[in-house]
């Protein structure tokens, strides 16, 4: 009996020292099972009851139970004790402030493609151009037949298309249906350019994509000519790349002008001595481009006797893709911000 209760009282002091240092709600928890889970301190004395004498397990219970209780008692009081401190902390952490300055949102930027754009049209807006902005579903007339690509005319083959189900309209495959939009609205003379997606059904690879981006241009006044054409893109390319350029015009293939252009400019990081950007040519092809066709001009009520025009088309994505040394088209669409951040 004497030992039984010096061993309660050597495991009560421990006990309740334990319980009192313990400064937090989670080693509590620890040292609860500890003591009184089923293979606890005080557990274990409990059982020990039924190896005593019969006469000795009255008292002995007694002892045992207080122990429990006053383990019990001890834990209790400590874990309202820490509870309390916790909840005042998060109190005084979670002051309410109203002059502190909220969580900052991150903040997203411009798309390098849109970048492009708006620096182009500033160019153009210096040089007395008016930028204008038409629909991504056009009618069939506007993208094709006004602009002198009637139905059975092969060269609408050259720019595979999405039609719209049911009606005479497609996703616009350029931006040209602009040019005939722009002249009817405004008339002659004229200087518009007009940028936005465009669509095509198209292979793709690192080049070709099947949504991209175009500016279409277009001057029409009495006596225009290939050279303010030419100079007109030259100043562009120097407004774009802070540098004098050199340009050349390839003969080319347009149904809807007349001459049909093409126009390179000197490769700018080689110098015109053959890379890979340029393929090893020294020329990069920019747009295509020509003197508006006379049909077009009377497709949109304007004389072909009186006024001339030149009209360019460019790919904005190649331009942004030798910007910034990217090497595969699809980045600029795919939404993918591991790309765009980047910028
Ligand atoms: N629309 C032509 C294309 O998408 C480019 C172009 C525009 C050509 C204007 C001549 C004049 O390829």
């Amino acid at each position: 009996m004497n030992a039984l209760l010096k061993q309660v009282r050597s495991i009560q002091s421990g006990a309740l020292a334990s319980i009192e240092q313990c400064s937090d709600l989670e080693s509590l928890r620890t040292l609860e099972v500890k003591l009184l889970g089923r293979k606890g301190e005080v557990t274990r004395a409990l059982h020990g009851l039924k190896d005593l004498p019969e006469d000795e397990r009255r008292l002995a219970g007694q002892v045992l139970n207080e122990l429990k209780k006053s383990v019990e008692e001890a834990l209790a009081r400590r874990r309202s004790g820490l509870e309390a401190a916790a909840m005042e902390a998060s109190l005084s952490g979670g002051r309410l402030d109203p002059t502190e300055p909220s969580a900052r949102r991150p903040l997203g930027h411009e798309h390098p493609v849109q970048a492009i754009v708006r620096e182009l049209c500033d160019l153009f807006e210096s040089m007395g151009f008016t930028v204008i902005d038409g629909p991504e579903v056009e009618s069939e007339y506007f993208n094709f037949e006004a602009l002198n690509i009637p139905s059975w005319h092969p060269a609408r083959d050259m720019q595979d298309t999405f039609w719209v189900a049911g009606r005479r309209a497609v996703m616009r495959t350029h931006t040209s249906g602009m040019q005939i939009r722009a002249m009817r609205r405004y008339g002659a003379p004229l200087r518009v350019v007009a940028p936005g997606r465009v669509f095509r059904y198209e292979a793709q690879d690192a080049s070709h994509e099947h949504t991209f981006h175009q500016l279409e241009g277009l001057v029409v006044d009495e006596g225009i000519a290939v050279s303010h054409l030419k100079g007109t893109l030259e100043a562009m390319l120097r407004g774009l790349f802070k540098n004098r350029v050199v340009t050349r015009l390839r003969p080319f293939y347009f149904p809807f002008v007349e001459p049909g252009l093409e126009l390179d400019f000197g490769c700018l990081l080689c110098e015109q001595k053959g890379c890979p950007a340029c393929k090893g040519t020294g020329w990069i092809e920019l747009c295509g481009c020509g003197m508006v066709h006379p049909r077009v001009l009377e497709a949109a009520s304007v004389d072909p006797e009186k006024y001339t025009g030149f009209a360019f088309g460019m790919g904005i994505d190649r331009l942004a893709m030798m910007r910034h040394a990217v090497t595969d088209i699809r980045y600029f669409m795919s939404g993918d911000l591991r790309f765009l951040e980047q910028f």
